[in-house]
């Protein structure tokens, strides 16, 4: 999509450059990561408003160190060079880049040395974070240093008279906590934007490529999960060419209790879309008769739900057009963005999904967005609460979740116990603070006494984490009286539980699902 204010941002394999994105994002600019040998042509062609470098874990002056080109600097565009994005610029104009006597990692106090825009509005003494081996050694005449450390003397500094400026702590982590004025000030005080990337004119614009790209007469089919990034996609496109979208809803058979109905309210009730839901329990559950391996449940669980979206992909007159919730992360992360480092650990996540080659045109509309940015288009679009800030469920389902052999009555004892866990949660105004909470069924059963008799039943395991990411995560610290309220709640209620147990592993080394 073309954008008429965009921040690039020179991805030198920093561990915080999606971060920056969001950071300009959040501030209300367009802002997208780039290959850092990106040529000056296509860079022209973004019409930047101004130009970041990210940091790297480089050394500027390591012979294969990763550059970008010189003649960034004569554009006449501002630049903002984050650590090795700082460090490059000043090589690149003639300074000296050397180890530092001190490698500087952590928190740091940041003074500020001269009056300047890009640091104007920070107090003289603050807090930075720090994580560099090299700095800035010696400042070409032609700088003027902004800001130091007890330790870096070039904190910040600035070209006397091309618009760069370099910074050597990270302004886009947490632990700088002004650090959004270091961006506020270089896009709106140096840069001159007039902040136009907002979610309303995202869907705006998405809504006008939307009905160029869909010819009359033809229909564009929406695989519907219950997740937040298929419904925004749905809704989306409702709003873009109501009738010609078609949503498939696949039944598993391993949904959560009321999973179905949420998303048969919400979409075929309340927005009218054209809502198909295939119920395939029946063909699940017999072909996941007797399969207990967490890989195989997931290939088994793979192929039924291609096969089930097929059938009803074929009844639909007319389908040229499939619509997928593709975020920005995965396609940065896939290769498509800079040609990222990142190892795929996701790729069995996208069991659930769709293979590309299912002879559709693919429609992506949330392709630029990060998570945050989908559920705030969400929000515009009038989704439900409970839909938009959704907890993540695998493709997969109770699935994964029912340890061992899965039958109905297992997964019935699951979905009650999920059911009750979960509404302590939202009870206790827990929900939004935790990533991802669910119970578990274990494949053993224990001893108990109820009343005066002997029990041999199952066990429950709640699995509650914090997470940013999903890729790391830590079990959340729900107060005992909650766990205790869920663990009698569940012994009594539900039939054939009479133990439960708390998951108190973090990931790594342990997974946030069981299987
Ligand atoms: P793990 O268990 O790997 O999970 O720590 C990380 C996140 O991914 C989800 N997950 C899946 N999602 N298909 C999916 O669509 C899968 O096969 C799958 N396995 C795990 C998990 O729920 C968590 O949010």
């Amino acid at each position: 999509m073309q954008h008429d204010e965009v921040i690039p941002i020179l991805d030198f394999g920093s561990q915080y450059a999606q971060l920056i994105a969001r950071r300009v994002r959040e501030k209300g600019v367009y802002s997208e990561l780039v290959r850092p040998d990106i040529s000056i042509e296509d860079l022209r062609k973004l019409n930047p408003k101004g130009i970041i470098l990210s940091g790297g874990p480089s050394s500027v002056y390591e012979p294969n160190a990763p550059k970008c080109d010189p003649r960034l600097f004569d554009l006449d565009v501002p630049v903002l060079g984050i650590c090795y994005g700082m460090q490059l610029g000043a090589h690149i104009l003639g300074g000296h880049v050397h180890p530092a006597k001190a490698r500087e990692y952590g928190r740091a106090k940041l003074h500020i040395a001269s009056d300047n825009a890009l640091t104007r509005g920070l107090p003289d003494d603050t807090t930075v974070w720090m994580s560099h081996g090299d700095q800035v050694h010696d400042l070409p005449a032609d700088f003027i240093p902004l800001a130091t450390t007890p330790t870096c003397p070039f904190a910040a500094a600035k070209h006397k008279t091309r618009p760069f400026y370099g910074v050597q702590f990270h302004p886009e982590v947490t632990h700088t906590p002004r650090g959004e004025i270091i961006f506020q000030n270089f896009l709106y005080e140096i840069c001159k934007c007039t902040g136009s990337w907002t979610m309303e004119n995202f869907i705006d614009q998405t809504v006008r490529r939307v009905r160029e790209q869909v010819p009359a007469g033809a229909k564009v089919i929406c695989g519907l999960s219950g997740g937040v990034d298929s419904s925004v996609v749905a809704a989306l496109l409702h709003k873009a060419i109501g009738p010609q979208l078609a949503c498939i809803f696949v039944d598993n058979g391993l949904l959560r209790k009321n999973e179905r109905g949420l998303v048969e309210t919400t979409f075929r009730d309340h927005f009218r879309i054209d809502l198909r839901v295939h119920d395939a329990t029946e063909q699940f559950l017999s072909a996941l008769a007797g399969v207990t391996d967490p890989q195989q449940k997931r290939m088994v669980i793979g192929k039924e739900f291609i096969d089930a979206f097929k059938r009803e992909a074929e009844s639909i007159q007319g389908a040229r057009f499939l619509a997928q919730g593709t975020l920005y992360p995965d396609v940065i992360e896939s290769g498509h963005g800079y040609a990222g480092t990142a190892a795929n650990i996701k790729l069995h996540h996208n069991v659930g999904g769709l293979p590309a080659e299912l002879g559709f045109d693919l429609i992506e509309p949330l392709r630029e967005l990060f998570k945050d940015e989908v559920r705030k288009v969400g929000e515009t679009l009038g989704l439900p609460d409970s839909l938009v800030w959704r907890h993540p469920f695998p493709g997969p389902g109770l699935g994964v979740r029912v340890i061992g052999d899965i039958t109905p009555e297992r997964l019935r004892v699951l979905r009650d116990a999920d059911e009750i866990v979960l509404e302590e949660l939202v009870a206790n105004n827990l929900y939004r603070k935790t990533a991802q909470v669910f119970a578990v069924l274990l494949p053993i059963g224990t001893v108990g006494v109820m009343g005066d008799a002997r029990s041999y039943d199952s066990v429950i395991a709640i699995r509650a984490v914090e997470s940013q990411d999903f890729m790391t995560a830590d079990w959340a610290r729900l107060p005992f009286d909650v766990l205790a309220t869920m663990s009698s709640r569940i012994i009594n209620e539900v039939k054939g539980v009479n133990r439960v147990v708390y998951d108190i592993s973090s990931k790594p080394p342990a997974t946030i699902e069981w299987e």
